[in-house]
Order: C-alpha cells, then sequence, then structure tokens
C-alpha cells in the first residue's frame, strides 16, 4: 500500500524523529534493564528449588545483609536509575520552540487538520517540513480520540471541549502512518491518518499551492459533476475552498483527489475506490455518518471524476 513508511508500517522501534527516538532509548533501556533482573531472579528461583538446605549441609546460612542488599538496596537502586533517566526522557519530550502549529480535531471517525496561520483546512493527512518540529493542537468533536504516530511520538489525547498541546519531527522524508489510540466507538480502528513530510522547500510550495482554492472546472465533464455535488447535496455536509460548499459534517474535500487514502485511512485512493466510497461507504466502514448515494450513473462518473480533479 502506498503510505507506508518503507517496511516498518508502524513502529516505536523505527524512530523518524526526536521525540520517537528518546521514547525509542527509554524503551530499550528498560527492556534491557528488566531483562537482566528477570534472569538473575529466575536463576535464582531454580537454584532455591534445586539446592539442598544449608541447614542439611552445614554450610553458614544467608545473613541478613543477602536480603538487605538484593532484595531492598539493590532493587531501590534500579528503580532510582530509572525513574532518572525517565524524568530526563520527560524533559527532552516537552515542546520546543516551533514555528508551524498544526489543530487536529478528532472525529468520529476521522481527522480535520487547520493550519491555524495560513488557514488551511485538510483532513486525515498532515504534510509537514523535515527538521522542524512542529507543535499541535488536538482537540475533540465528540468523543475522546488519541492521537498517535509511532514514528514521531508517543499517544496524546484528544479531549472534547479541552485542548491539549503536543508536538513532533520527521527528521527523514517519508510518510508515517498515524492511528487513534483511543477505543471510540464502531470504527475506532479505521481511524487513521498520514504524516507526510517533505523537505522544507517542497513544503513552502505545499503550502502556498493550498492557500489557493482550486481553479473551477472548465472541462464539461467536471462543471456537471461539480454540479451533480450540490443537486445530490454532498454539500450539506463537506467544504470545498472556492465553491459555496463550506459545511464542516464531513471532512473537507478541497484536494480530495491528492490525499494518499480515503475514509481516514480506510482504502487507497484511486478512482475504484472513491467511486465504491460515494457509491456506499457503509460496507466499508460501517457506522461512520455518510449515508449511500443514488446518483444516476452518467452524473455519478462526473461527480468521481470531478472529486479526483480536485488537486
Ligand atoms: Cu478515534 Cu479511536
Amino acid at each position: 500500500m502506498p503510505g507506508c513508511a518503507e517496511e516498518h508500517h508502524q513502529s516505536v522501534l523505527h524512530p523518524a524523529g526526536p521525540a520517537a527516538e528518546t521514547i525509542e532509548w527509554l524503551w530499550w533501556l528498560l527492556f534491557w534493564v528488566c531483562a537482566v533482573v528477570l534472569v538473575v531472579v529466575t536463576v535464582l528461583t531454580l537454584w532455591a528449588i534445586v539446592a539442598k538446605p544449608r541447614a542439611r549441609t552445614g554450610e553458614p546460612q544467608l545473613g541478613n545483609g543477602f536480603i538487605v542488599i538484593s532484595g531492598i538496596i539493590l532493587p531501590s537502586v534500579i528503580l532510582v536509575v530509572l525513574l532518572i533517566f525517565s524524568l530526563q526522557a520527560n524533559l527532552r519530550l516537552r515542546i520546543p520552540e516551533t514555528q508551524l502549529t498544526v489543530r487536529v480535531i478528532g472525529h468520529q471517525f476521522w481527522w480535520e487538520i487547520h493550519y491555524p496561520d495560513h488557514q488551511i483546512i485538510t483532513a486525515n493527512e498532515i504534510h509537514i517540513p523535515v527538521g522542524v518540529p512542529v507543535k499541535l493542537e488536538l482537540r475533540a468533536a465528540d468523543v475522546i480520540h488519541s492521537f498517535w504516530v509511532p514514528h514521531l511520538h508517543g499517544k496524546m489525547d484528544l479531549l472534547p471541549e479541552h485542548t491539549n498541546f503536543f508536538w513532533f519531527q520527521a527528521d527523514k522524508a517519508g510518510v508515517y502512518r498515524g492511528q487513534c489510540a483511543e477505543f471510540c466507538g464502531v470504527q475506532h480502528a479505521l481511524m487513521a491518518f498520514n504524516v507526510v513530510a517533505m523537505e522544507p522547500l517542497e513544503f513552502e510550495r505545499w503550502l502556498e499551492a493550498q492557500k489557493h482554492p482550486p481553479p473551477p472546472p472548465m472541462d464539461e465533464v467536471l462543471q456537471r459533476g461539480q454540479r451533480a455535488f450540490f443537486v445530490h447535496g454532498c454539500n450539506t455536509c463537506h467544504a470545498i475552498a472556492g465553491t459555496e460548499a463550506d459545511a464542516r459534517i464531513g471532512p473537507d474535500l478541497t484536494r480530495i483527489g491528492s490525499r494518499l487514502t480515503i475514509g481516514a485511512g480506510t482504502r487507497v485512493n484511486n478512482y475504484a475506490n472513491l467511486s465504491g466510497w460515494v457509491a456506499n461507504p457503509q460496507p466499508i466502514k460501517p457506522g461512520n455518518l455518510m449515508p449511500p448515494s443514488f446518483i444516476p450513473p452518467e452524473e455519478f462518473h462526473a461527480l468521481i471524476e470531478y472529486l479526483v480533479s480536485l488537486r
């Protein structure tokens, strides 16, 4: 599937930015320390089971010193050391100075994306420049969701009526898959998104292009498709910049044609999948808010052509 970060589809152990690297480092520290403790305790337990009681062999008993050192002092030292490294990691995960803010609003079951400083609204896809920390303002429109891009950072909840601040940074261009990480209803599992990390110049070009709505369709088929969009009520839920459609119930479709996926990461975005989705999204993602459409074939295909042309 396009939209994968190479061979690691979603992995906290293949960090692509400083925040995820910090978490990975702490993960491995905890893993190895706990692994060593487990091995030592297992060996001692087996030894205690197998060895003959010292009372019978006549060897001196292990004194209280052994219990105090290995039962109290050693575990305390290990826990304090781990605590210090955890606190240090916490400091490194604080939100740094950022130039770019992205607002993410969680909906059942998709992601509304705003670039508040640039008056850009999109959905289910976050474009960011490589090597730059990005501040995230997270909020929910309905129930609690959780924002998670394993390659870039840990999880952060999106709450109704409260904004959580978060950040991430990608150090390598690529597409990183994100996923809602808090059960939010029947389609929680199909609430994904993509983070597209671009070289800074490419990102500037992308940002600039987003500021201008797509030109009105000149082609006859596309014009018919645009009319169908209004006649059949798509505009009651969706917005397309540069047209009169400005509803915010469903995802903004201004550049739907350029997105990698449809249905919040549910399907690859192509003509066939988009047709299936518009015709009836319920079998694909049961419980989402979009009803099936009943549009005559010719108009339907013009509508899909029009949506595909929105780039
Ligand atoms: Cu949104 Cu789970």
